[in-house]
């Protein structure tokens, strides 16, 4: 406005080039925010392959893959060098235009300004000085513009990431109205159940009645849907097809979290936290009595073992402290699901690091309670012969089904593991007599 009192021909010329460099700047936004996405995109793959080197280093030294992860980790540095370099590019093409055409406004108010003064188009010198005062003041924030957008580029890149995490969306939800079982028994039951995943089918027309206490055995080769089943109880998945009902009311209808509560899982994968054994097993629950916390940690066989350490239960282990051997693992991960009030107990092959003598103790254990029901997923069938029923899977599908001695009757694919892993065993007992 001061401009235009002061001279509007004048002000017209220079800021007839403000749009000329908004323009620039547009254009370098638009080019630089995506190298800068890209180089983000990048990042983030260099940081995957320090931190899975880092965390896998046993096994890179075990397999000689050293040189190979270096050249790897060379090459992902190698392009991020390349879309660093491409970044500059963009910017030392664009910066010095903006540069240019801001210091030519400056130029330009300065000699036809000076001509004005001359002619007496402007009255006097001070007027010039003043004017040129006031352009700069404008033009500042022009050029200040191509870093700004620089800055803001790299920004929106994050931003993006961000965003696109937070507005991620659970695909299982609880429901706005659950619906709460008359009581907390644990009877699972599965009601012509199919998952399909990827289009393909993983379970099909799963049936299953697991009565309150009651020990259900899941058997089958690898890749045959046990851990899949066994998912659909806590509803980490949700049915394609048929229903999962525990305790009467489908799984669908449930609150997520009372649901969750109820059903106490040992993963396949054990995971523990670098913390002491006894926050491993509370896992943040304060409601855990002490005499709870030892009782399922006797029941689990960890006791005796965090009973030989120096600091006992606040022996610190993982990262920070010391290590323990899988079967260890696996015993405090079976505490931690123990000692929860929970009416279902899924073990998910949790045993199988576990020498035999150690897991028929374990297998006691459970079955000396009878306020659970159980689901148990192993491969030996010195694991499951107790259970009250046994499934035998194939494909997604129940091959063979019942207890022990009705699926050794049957002489199908049981009797043929059983006989497989008897017969090792006889083998063994031979060999030492003889
Ligand atoms: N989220 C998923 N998406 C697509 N396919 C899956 C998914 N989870 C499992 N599968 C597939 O379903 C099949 C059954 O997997 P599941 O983990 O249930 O096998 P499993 O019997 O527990 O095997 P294992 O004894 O090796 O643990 C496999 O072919 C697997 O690739
Ligand atoms: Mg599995």
């Amino acid at each position: 406005m001061v401009l235009f009192l002061i001279n509007w021909k004048l002000a017209l010329m220079s800021l007839c080039i403000l749009p000329v460099i908004a323009f620039v700047a547009l254009r370098l936004e638009k080019q630089i925010g995506k190298t800068f996405e890209e180089i983000s995109d990048q990042r983030a793959l260099m940081n995957t392959t320090a931190q899975e080197n880092l965390a896998g280093v046993r096994l890179v030294k075990a397999f000689g893959r050293e040189k190979h992860e270096i050249q790897k980790f060379l090459d992902q540095n190698k392009e991020n060098y390349r879309l660093n370099v491409n970044q500059a590019k963009i910017w030392s093409k664009h910066q010095p235009r903006i540069e240019f055409l801001s210091n030519l406004v400056i130029v330009l108010v300065t000699s036809i300004g000076g001509f004005m003064v001359i002619g007496g188009g402007l009255p006097s010198v001070g007027t010039l000085v003043a004017y040129t005062g006031y352009i700069n003041m404008l033009i500042w924030p022009m050029r200040m513009l191509g870093w700004l957008i620089n800055v803001l580029a790299q920004c929106l890149a994050s931003i993006k990431k961000i965003d696109a995490l937070f507005c991620e969306e659970p695909d299982i939800k609880s429901p706005e109205k659950p619906v709460e079982p008359e009581g907390r028994e644990g009877h699972v039951v599965f009601d012509h159940v199919t998952l399909e995943a990827n289009g393909m089918k993983i379970l099909e027309d799963i049936c299953l009645d697991a009565k309150p206490g009651s020990t259900v055995a899941i058997m089958g080769a690898t890749g045959s849907g046990k851990t899949s089943i066994i998912n659909l109880i806590g509803r980490y998945y949700d049915v394609t097809g048929g229903r999962v009902l525990v305790d009467g009311v489908d799984v669908r209808e449930q609150n997520l979290e009372l649901l969750r509560r109820n059903t106490s899982v040992v993963m396949q994968d054990v995971f523990l936290f670098s913390d002491t054994i006894e926050e491993n097993i509370r896992f943040g629950s304060t409601e855990i009595s002490q005499d709870t916390l030892v009782q399922a940690s006797k029941d689990a066989h960890v006791h005796e073992f965090v009973m030989k350490l120096q600091d006992g239960y606040k022996t610190v282990i993982g990262e920070r402290g010391i290590g323990l051997s899988g079967g260890q693992k696996q015993r405090i991960s079976m505490a931690r699901a123990l000692s929860r009030n929970s009416r279902v107990l899924v073990f998910d092959d949790s045993t199988s690091a576990l020498d035999m003598e150690t897991e028929h103790q374990i297998q006691q254990s459970l079955e000396s309670r009878t306020d659970e029901t159980k689901f148990i997923i192993a491969h030996r069938v010195s694991a499951v012969k107790n259970a009250d029923e046994i499934l035998f899977l194939e494909d997604g599908r129940v091959l063979e089904r019942g207890n022990h001695q009705s699926l050794i009757d049957r002489k199908g694919r049981y009797y043929d593991t059983y006989m497989l892993q008897f017969q090792g065993l006889l083998d063994i007992h031979d060999e030492e007599a003889g």
